[in-house]
């Protein structure tokens, strides 16, 4: 166990900036994800912490401890891989005791090792098979039990779930989490999909272009997002964004958005400025109340476009005034498609967005 700690870590090749001025502090234990789109970043942050490749500028502690000039291998960290990369023709036993042979520890050793990880992962009916003759998510097993038998102090996973078909993964994931919390192992997953990182994750590392935008823990990350590209890039289905203005009259500020005005309870001194201002508002698919009568003194008006039936939950997708919006409603709705129908809006789950910088306003 150890904590990992990132001070304005970044890397430059040429003239491109992989990763730009990155700051994160990981309690030991925790299980944080790296998310964020392809190119972004994460796979470099990965290589960073284990040494595979070298910072430009700025530090990098695992456990208090310096680490920048020192090997992979000195850093006590494990490292799974997309590809998971096990030895074709060795068999999972030797797959695992592989890390241990290495470094030369006695027979009954690797022995006893060997079967407790492959205990502790439920893949002790599997040591004398080949990797050909697993499935993706044994031999992602495999591969985690490989990264973790030499217990390091930090354990990093590039994407370790993309390769599984999408049924497995949501097993796997679950798993995943199982063993991380059973070893109490300081985790970094990297990962470009948002519902792994909110199922799995302690905290979230929310990247862009080799930068932090949102750092926090998931539920946070989901409903106070510090940015537009957090709140349109963690969620589904994805947050409607739509252009509003603010008004203010007399003390209270208040949104005008095309199709309703909805007074705000925030302090004027924090929205002053947007005054008269078009900015952007987000409204989460599963906060806007969808019913076929109105209620309150303020109904907003809508046709229902489009109907998705999910079995859990149901997708509609909404005119309002020229705009479409996305909610989410429970499966026993009553609406069909060319229904007129009636939405609320909750003050409290309305996020509002400079339209320039994209930073949250309230
Ligand atoms: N060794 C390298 N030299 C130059 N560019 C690189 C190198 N490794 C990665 N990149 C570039 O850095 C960006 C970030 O890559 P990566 O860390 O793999 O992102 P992610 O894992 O989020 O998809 C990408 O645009 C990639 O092409
Ligand atoms: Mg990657």
């Amino acid at each position: 166990m150890a904590n990992v700690k990132l001070e304005g870590v970044t890397k430059r090749v040429g003239n491109r900036l992989l990763v730009d001025n990155f700051t994160v502090n990981i309690r030991s234990g925790e299980l944080v994800a790296l998310f964020g789109p392809p190119g972004s970043g994460k796979t470099m942050v990965l290589r960073l912490i284990a040494g595979l490749d070298t910072v430009t500028s700025g530090r990098i502690y695992i456990d208090d401890q310096l680490v920048n000039n020192l090997s992979p291998a000195r850093r006590g960290v494990g490292m799974v891989f997309q590809s998971f990369a096990l030895y074709p023709t060795y068999t999972v036993f030797d797959n695992l005791a592989f890390p241990l042979r290495k470094k030369r520890l006695a027979q009954s050793e690797i022995k006893t090792r060997v079967e407790k990880i492959a205990d502790i992962l439920g893949i002790s009916h599997l040591l004398e098979k080949k990797p050909a003759y697993l499935s993706g998510g044994e031999k992602q097993r495999v591969a985690i039990g490989r990264a973790i038998i030499k217990e390091p102090k930090v354990l990093l996973m590039d994407e370790p779930l993309t390769n599984l078909d999408a049924k497995l993964r949501i097993l796997v994931r679950t798993e995943l989490r199982r063993i991380q919390q059973e070893l109490g192992i300081t985790t970094i997953v990297s990962t470009p999909d948002d519902q792994e990182a909110l199922s799995i994750a302690d905290k979230i590392a929310v990247m862009r272009q080799g930068k932090l935008i949102q750092y926090d823990d998931a539920s946070s990350i989901y409903q106070k997002p510090s940015h537009i590209f957090v709140a349109q890039n963690i969620g589904t289905p994805q947050i409607n964004i739509v252009r509003a203005k603010i008004l203010v009259e007399g003390k209270n500020p208040i949104l005008d958005l095309n199709f309703a005005k909805i007074k705000l309870s925030v302090d004027i001194a924090k929205i002053g400025q947007y005054a008269g201002k078009e900015i952007l508002v987000g409204l989460r698919p599963s906060e806007i109340m969808v019913g076929k009568v109105s209620v309150g003194d303020q109904p907003i008006r809508a046709k229902v476009e489009f109907v998705e039936l999910l079995g859990a939950e149901t997708i509609v997708t909404l005119s309002v005034a020229g705009e479409n919006l996305t909610a989410v409603v429970p499966p026993e709705t009553p609406l069909e498609v060319g229904d007129e129908a009636y939405l609320t809006l909750d003050e409290a789950t309305i996020h509002v967005f400079d339209p320039d910088s994209g930073e949250s306003i309230i």
